[in-house]
């Protein structure tokens, strides 16, 4: 298992072509959190640049994944506003984040037409910019969240889901539809209702455990290599450990790198040694 503290533009760059089977990651939102770092994908001037970048950084995923390989893609959405942040929802003041994030987000941003209160329709956006680039799109899941943020509104109703995409590099993949199945024993479907987990990690925006081992056990075999180029607390890698596979993960702030390699080390030392598949 590797943690990389760095930015992941320059970093997967170095990487090995054709050496991963699985990326399972969910990059910053649009506009949403301050992760304090002037490389930090997020915080550029306006969505379109953002659906850009990513698009740039997914290239070089493309280029270490494994032509059997797949490719878990989490993506939140946000309002375009004229002014408009609360306490709560998707454009909400949240802890960590700075002034500057906010005053952007605070703008209806010039691109697609938007006006003041337009659902973005980031996660499709960037789906799209994939596909032209070489990915095909095979699934999106909608991961229906148990705990849903918190939202104020009273003109439309709350969010309480966001987007998981797979993408595959060739038309035929490693994919096992065995290892995760819905109760009943049929084939698993698109909707996963998935809540927080229940120890907090010291990230604001980690995913379950539970998406990430969903996505390692269906894309990946036992000793397969799962990436996250975007690993904040490091949950990609700590399911990727649980499950016996090994793990790269890159991550731009130095306080989440190392809550990631704690996690990882404590996992390995928890790890029962069952056969997974
Ligand atoms: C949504 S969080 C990921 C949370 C993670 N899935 C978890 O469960 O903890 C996105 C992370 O990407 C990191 N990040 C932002 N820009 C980056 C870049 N250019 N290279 C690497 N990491 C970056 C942020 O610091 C943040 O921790």
């Amino acid at each position: 298992m590797q943690v990389i503290n760095g930015d992941s533009f320059t970093i997967l760059p170095t990487l090995e072509a054709n050496s991963i089977q699985c990326c399972v990651t969910s990059p910053p939102y649009w506009g949403l959190r301050d992760y304090d770092h002037a490389a930090q994908i997020g915080a550029e001037p306006s969505p379109d640049l953002y659906v850009e970048n990513l698009g740039v950084v997914f290239q070089e995923v493309y280029r270490v994944l494994r032509s059997d390989g797949l490719l878990w893609l989490n993506v939140g959405d946000g309002y375009a506003r004229n002014g408009g942040t609360g306490r709560c929802g998707p454009n909400a003041i949240v802890g960590n984040t700075k002034k500057l994030i906010q005053k952007r987000n605070c703008k209806v941003p010039e691109c697609w037409g938007l006006k003041d209160r337009d659902l973005m329709g980031l996660p499709w956006r960037v789906a799209f910019a994939l596909q032209a680039k070489g990915w095909i799109l095979r699934s999106h899941i909608t991961w229906v969240k148990k705990t849903a943020m918190p939202e104020s509104v009273k003109n439309r109703p709350t969010n309480a889901t966001e987007e998981v995409f797979m993408f595959a590099k060739s038309p035929t993949y490693y994919y096992n539809s065995g290892a995760v199945r819905e109760p009943t024993g049929a084939n698993l479907r698109n909707y996963w209702v998935l809540g927080p987990d229940v120890n907090g990690n010291g990230h604001p925006a980690a995913f379950p455990r539970e998406l990430a081992r969903r996505c390692i056990l269906l894309g990946s075999r036992m000793g397969d290599t799962v990436l996250d180029p975007f690993a904040g607390s490091g949950t990609t890698g700590v399911a990727a450990v649980e499950l016996n596979r090994k793990a790269i993960l890159i991550e731009l702030n130095p306080m989440y790198a190392e809550i990631g390699k704690e996690r990882m080390r404590y996992a390995k030392t928890t790890r029962i040694e069952t056969a997974n598949t």
